[in-house]
C-alpha cells in the first residue's frame, strides 16, 4: 500500500513516498481505510524531532489527524462495524479521566505510526464514528485541533453567554476556537494579520478584531473591546510574544489557555500580573476520548463545519507542508486520499 515516512534521519527532506505490506486487524483491533488527512503545525515540528520531550524512533508515518472506513474487525470488536466512518483519536489510550505521562505520550503522527497510508490498524478504542454531514476532509481536521479548543473552552472551562473570548490567529486551532465560543454565547475577538483575514473571520461570527501586525502591543485596544472589565478566555497560540500581551488582557480571575508557542516557547512574562489577579494559567494538550465524543455531538447538533484552506492529493503531501510552513492558510489544509 501508498505510505509516507520519515526513515533514515530526522527533517523534512527525509519525507518520502514509500510502500509497506497492507496491515491486518488482530484481537481488539480495526482496519481502517483512511479516506482523508489534515494537517497541524505539529506536523511541521515532529519531523525535525523538535517538539517539547518528544523521543521517537524513525522510520516514522507522519500526520495524526485522518478519517477512514472501518473496512475489517478483529476478533472480539464491538464498539465500531464494517462501513462505520472513525476518526482516529489524537491520543491512543487516553480515553477519559486525568492526564498521565502514559496517556500523553502514545500520540499518532509521532510517536506512533500517522495517517498517510492507505490502512492502517488501531485498537477499537482509539477511534470514533464522525457525524455524516460532514466531508471526508472535514472530518479528518477534528482529532487534534478541533478537540484542543473545545477541551480549553468546554472541557477544562466553561464558557458562558456573553463570556468575552480572545482568540489568536486564524489558523486551524483559532477557527475552531471562534466556532466553539459562538456555539456557546461568547462575544469573541480575533487577533489576525489582515484586513482580509479580519474580513474572514467576521464572516465566521468574530464580534470584533485586531490587526496583530499593526499593533503588536495590543492588550490596551483589547481591554477596551471589554469596556476595560478584561476577557474572560484567552485562548494562547502566539506563546513568547503574545503571553505578556494576553497577562494584561485578561481579567481578574480569567483563563488563559496555554496552547501554542507561534511565536517562540520561553516564558518571559510580568508573573505578577497573573498572581495578583488570579489569574488561571492553563495548558491544554489536545484532549481524550470522552471529550473527542462529547465534541462530536455538538458538532452534529450545530451542523458545525470546519474552515477549510485547501485541499491536496495523497502524493502532495509534501507541497500541503510547504502551503502549512507559509501560516499563509485560513483554516485547515486537507489530504484527500482518494486523488
Ligand atoms: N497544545 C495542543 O494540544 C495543541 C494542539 C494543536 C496546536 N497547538 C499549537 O497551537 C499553535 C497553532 O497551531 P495550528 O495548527 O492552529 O497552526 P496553524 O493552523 O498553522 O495557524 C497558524 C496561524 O496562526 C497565526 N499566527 C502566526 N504567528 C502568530 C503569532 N506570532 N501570534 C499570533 N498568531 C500567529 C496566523 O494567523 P493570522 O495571520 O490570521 O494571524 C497563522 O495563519 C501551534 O503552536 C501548535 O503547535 C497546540
Amino acid at each position: 500500500m501508498r505510505a509516507f515516512a520519515i526513515e533514515g534521519d530526522w527533517g523534512l527532506e527525509h519525507l518520502r513516498a514509500v510502500t509497506r505490506p497492507e496491515p491486518r486487524p488482530g484481537p481488539g483491533e480495526v482496519l481502517l481505510r483512511m479516506r482523508a488527512s489534515a494537517l497541524n503545525y505539529r506536523d511541521l515540528v515532529v519531523p525535525k524531532r523538535g517538539y517539547g520531550g518528544y523521543t521517537g524512533t524513525l522510520p516514522l508515518i507522519p500526520v495524526s489527524d485522518g478519517v477512514g472506513d472501518v473496512v475489517e474487525i478483529g476478533a472480539g470488536v464491538t464498539r465500531v462495524g464494517v462501513g462505520d466512518r472513525v476518526c482516529p483519536c489524537f491520543f491512543q489510550g487516553w480515553i477519559g479521566g486525568e492526564p498521565t505521562l502514559r496517556r500523553l505520550t502514545r500520540s499518532l503522527g509521532g510517536p506512533l505510526d500517522g495517517t498517510m497510508v492507505d490502512t492502517m490498524c488501531l485498537p477499537e478504542e482509539g477511534v470514533v464514528r464522525v457525524p455524516g454531514h460532514l466531508a471526508d476532509v472535514e472530518a479528518a481536521t477534528l482529532p487534534c485541533a478541533a478537540l484542543t479548543a473545545w477541551n480549553a473552552l468546554a472541557g477544562l472551562s466553561t464558557l458562558r453567554p456573553g463570556d468575552r473570548v480572545l482568540v489568536q490567529g486564524a489558523g486551524g486551532v483559532a477557527l475552531f476556537a471562534l466556532q466553539f465560543a459562538k456555539l456557546a454565547g461568547a462575544h469573541v475577538t480575533v487577533l489576525t494579520s489582515s484586513d482580509e483575514r479580519a474580513a474572514r473571520v467576521r464572516a465566521l461570527g468574530a464580534d470584533a478584531t485586531i490587526d496583530r501586525i499593526a499593533l503588536p502591543e495590543w492588550a490596551s485596544a483589547a481591554r477596551a473591546l471589554t469596556d476595560g472589565r478584561g476577557y474572560d478566555h484567552i485562548v494562547e497560540l502566539g506563546g513568547e510574544q503574545t503571553l505578556p500581551q494576553s497577562l494584561r488582557a485578561i481579567r481578574p480571575g480569567g483563563v488563559i489557555s496555554l496552547i501554542g508557542v507561534l511565536s517562540g516557547g520561553t516564558m518571559n512574562a510580568a508573573l505578577g500580573l497573573a498572581i495578583t489577579r488570579q489569574v488561571r494559567l492553563q495548558g491544554v494538550t489536545v484532549g481524550h476520548r470522552d471529550g473527542f465524543e462529547a465534541m462530536l455531538r455538538a458538532v452534529e447538533q450545530h451542523r458545525l463545519r470546519p474552515v477549510i484552506d485547501q485541499v491536496f492529493a495523497f502524493a502532495d503531501l509534501k507541497a500541503a507542508l510547504a502551503r502549512l510552513a507559509t501560516g499563509a492558510q485560513f483554516g485547515k489544509i486537507c489530504i484527500d486520499h482518494a486523488v
